[in-house]
């Protein structure tokens, strides 16, 4: 039985490098039925809405999801376009979010005197709840006693499951080590909470190093002396921005792939590229589809077909290594479809 999958590409550049994604999948040979999702601000403009309201009863089903990107202000508000995504986390329990940053050999790095895989960081970002709820309110609204209320929480049962997780990521790898993001000098109650559980759950796992970080060094250091991070753990917020530095250390937001897991399979999980629908470049052929590829090796990775995986991984690895087709992001004057071809030459 094919994988069911449902290829959500969303706006912007997000089509664009789906389309590449699903053709490199497709010629790497994995088994996957896909279902276009065909939900965007476009549809907004037309109907008022971004998704139907029944959403996650319709993608319930499938085995994964695969997401371009959302957003598009000219056709809807940006804090509209992006609810079905983080209704996706919160209605599925996507409560990890996974988010490597390798260095690849022929990816030119920002930072100075960096070899191939000086970087190699895993970060695990907590998915359902810290600073990412739709609870709080407005209130006194368009007057100058105007307030706004953005409720932020923190669960044991929360933390405690993105830390075991962080904890038996870093457990397979060969330096062990995970780095606890934390601000805890400031945040007295939801960090501290973190902290007291950190300490608790490395107990259960003696092989593994840690290290607590505020977020703030946690910024410098990715720049400063980004080869120390192993497996980095953070809350909501601090892993959506640490993961665009992270993006950017490694060559560009084009690179970095990510996976919205819920562990148990109980609901789909979801597979995209980190970066957004990129407004600037968008319908000009030219996005670098490497993010959106690599998710899709992370998906079929996650549903089990390992071998298919790591063929498309190592496509991707010699294609860095060895081609001068490379987009504008990188410096070229290649096309998106370009990028795909060259990696399906590879497979
Ligand atoms: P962005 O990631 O879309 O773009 C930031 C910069 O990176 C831009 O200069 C863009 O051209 C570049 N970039 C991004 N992806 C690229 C790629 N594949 N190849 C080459 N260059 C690339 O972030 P933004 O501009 O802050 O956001 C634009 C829109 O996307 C907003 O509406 C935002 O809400 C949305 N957004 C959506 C997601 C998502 O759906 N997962 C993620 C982030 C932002
Ligand atoms: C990401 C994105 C989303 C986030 C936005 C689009 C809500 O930036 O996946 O990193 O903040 O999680
Ligand atoms: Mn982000």
């Amino acid at each position: 039985m094919p994988y069911k999958i449902a290829l959500y590409p969303g706006d912007g550049i997000g089509p664009e490098v789906i389309a590449e994604a699903k053709k490199v999948l497709e010629a790497g040979g994995a088994d996957c039925a896909f279902t276009l999702i065909d939900w965007n601000t476009t549809l907004y403009a037309k109907t008022g809405k971004c998704a139907p309201d029944d959403y996650l009863e319709r993608l319930k089903d499938f085995d994964a999801i695969m997401l371009g990107a959302l957003g598009n202000s000219a056709n809807a508000p940006d804090h509209i376009a992006v609810q079905p995504l983080l209704g996706m986390r919160r209605g599925f329990d996507q409560y990890v979010n996974v988010r490597p940053a390798v260095l690849y050999e022929g990816v030119d790095c920002p930072l100075k005197n960096k070899k191939p895989f000086d970087i190699d960081m895993l970060v695990i970002r907590e998915n359902t709840e810290g600073e990412y709820t739709s609870l709080g309110g407005r209130h006194y609204a368009g007057t100058p006693h105007e307030a706004a209320i953005q409720v932020n929480y923190f669960t044991r049962m929360g933390t405690e499951r993105i830390i075991r997780y962080a904890f038996e990521e870093a457990r397979k790898r060969k330096r062990k080590h995970v780095t606890s993001i934390t601000k805890s000098n400031a945040l007295i109650y939801s960090m501290v909470l973190w902290d007291d559980v950190i300490k608790e759950v490395a107990q259960e796992y003696p092989d593994v190093k840690w290290s607590p970080m505020l977020v703030d060094a946690a910024a410098m250091n990715f720049v400063r002396q980004p080869e120390i991070f192993d497996v980095v753990v953070c809350s909501n917020l601090f892993g959506d921005i640490l993961t665009d530095l992270a993006a950017v250390i490694i060559g560009g937001m084009g690179f970095a792939a990510s996976a919205n897991i819920n562990p148990t399979k109980k609901y789909p999980s979801m597979f995209e590229p980190i970066h957004g629908s990129a407004p600037d470049i968008a319908g000009k052929g030219i996005a670098n589809p490497l993010a959106a590829i690599m998710s899709g090796a992370m998906m079929l990775e996650f549903l089990g077909d390992e071998k298919n995986a790591r063929r498309i991984t190592n496509a991707v690895q010699s294609y860095l290594k060895e081609s001068s087709i490379k987009t504008p992001d990188r410096g070229g004057t290649a096309r998106t479809q370009d990028v795909g071809n060259d990696i399906i030459a590879r497979l």
